[in-house]
């Protein structure tokens, strides 16, 4: 299963290591703004079905990989696979997004709750990480992901996406007890599906904590921040000698860069609502840095988007004391369906030419 990697710029810049170019792979790599994922996810009726069967999971995995030059392939899945597994029972509404047939609104239902077992209730998931190594053979590392615990709680709670987050900010102010039940079950469970992830087969791990901005600085640190950390702390103790590097990504984190530099964590993911160099003083070479171009930047033309990755990438160098070491590139957050996967080709290119130089 392990054949030597053959490209591991990601992994040495996640360990601050000397780097040819920067590396580069994008949030939402495999997505609907290509037309091979359209045909694949026709073909299996849904993205469930894809995501459940691991050698479409695969499949759609490398499709990127055949098109552009990135430095890392990303897990063909869904932060939601975890509260799915739980009883919720996950469903889409096309044009709705993601949802629950069973949300948990009260300490009763929460208290039901228990961490799935990794190699049946989520074997899908253990599998498809499994045939993706055996099929990239050492040519980019894999990463795997997973939710934050609040994250996660948003959705659980809410049922779905949502505008406000009224209901789990009510559960915040009238019942911390059972919203503190509920973030440390999801705690235990995203701790035994990045262990297993890595058992299986991934060479990095990404937390993707997409709601911990929409939190004032009070309840971001009561509710997000000390389950990421105590995320980073647990998964270290579980590695061999060889440490599996852990992202912590998260929109609207940049208040918090100095606590989430000293989490544990090898890398911090960061929005586009910083300054890249900003980021890199701030963190003091304690974590490497991974982002940040505004996902729409892939709507401008070709010129424009080369100037803003030059931007980016000149904004850390010049932040972390002239080197670009440390730097994942990436975008702030996911990107979208109507993308033109020309322009993604545009980026990634000019992420490598301009950093060779
Ligand atoms: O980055 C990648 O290429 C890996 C795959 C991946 C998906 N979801 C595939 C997916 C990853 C890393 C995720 C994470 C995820 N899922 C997050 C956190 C990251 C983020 O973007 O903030 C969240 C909040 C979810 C929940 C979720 N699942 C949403 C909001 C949606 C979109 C619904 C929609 O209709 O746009 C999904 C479904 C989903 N997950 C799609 C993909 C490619 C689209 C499904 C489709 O083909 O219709």
């Amino acid at each position: 299963m392990s054949a030597a990697l053959k490209n591991d710029r990601f992994l040495r810049a996640l360990r601050r290591e000397p780097v040819d170019r920067t590396p580069v792979w994008l949030m939402r790599q495999a997505g609907r703004y290509l037309p091979e994922y359209r045909a694949t996810r026709k073909q299996a009726g849904s993205f469930l079905a894809m995501a459940k069967n691991p050698d479409l999971a695969c499949e759609v995995t490398l499709q990127p990989l055949a098109r552009f030059d990135l430095d890392a392939a990303i897990l063909f899945s869904d932060i939601l696979t975890i509260p799915d597994a739980m009883g919720l029972e996950l469903y889409f509404v096309e044009g709705e997004g993601p949802k629950f047939r069973h949300p948990v609104r009260d300490a009763a239902s929460i208290e039901k709750l228990g961490v799935p077992d990794m190699e049946t209730e989520l074997r899908y998931v253990m599998d498809a990480v499994r045939v993706i190594r055996r099929e990239l053979d050492g040519r980019v590392p894999l990463i795997g992901f997973s939710g934050s615990p609040w994250t996660l709680a948003c959705y659980m709670v809410e049922g779905g996406g949502s505008k406000d987050f009224a209901r789990i900010k009510a559960m915040a102010l009238n019942d911390p007890k059972a919203l503190h039940a509920l973030l440390s079950v999801n705690t235990d469970a995203v701790i035994a599906y990045l262990a297993a992830q890595r058992a299986a087969g991934a060479q990095a791990l990404q937390v993707f904590d997409t709601w911990g901005g929409v939190l004032s600085p009070a309840m971001y640190r009561e509710f997000s921040l000390p389950y990421l950390t105590r995320i980073a702390r647990e998964l270290q103790r579980g590695d061999g000698a060889e440490r599996t590097p852990l992202i912590l990504f998260g929109k609207g984190n940049a208040a918090y860069l100095d606590d989430l530099s000293r989490s544990g964590a090898e890398g911090v993911g960061v929005d586009w609502l910083i300054e890249l160099g900003d980021a890199a003083r701030r963190t003091e070479g304690r974590v490497a840095l991974q982002g940040n171009l505004e996902p729409t930047t892939l709507y401008g033309a070709p010129d424009a988007i080369r100037a803003q990755v030059r931007h980016a990438l000149d904004s850390y160098r010049e932040g972390n004391g002239g080197s670009r070491d440390g730097h994942v590139f990436n975008l702030g957050h996911g990107m979208s369906p109507d993308m033109n996967p020309d322009h993604v080709r545009v980026l990634v290119d000019e992420v490598h030419a301009y950093s060779a130089r």
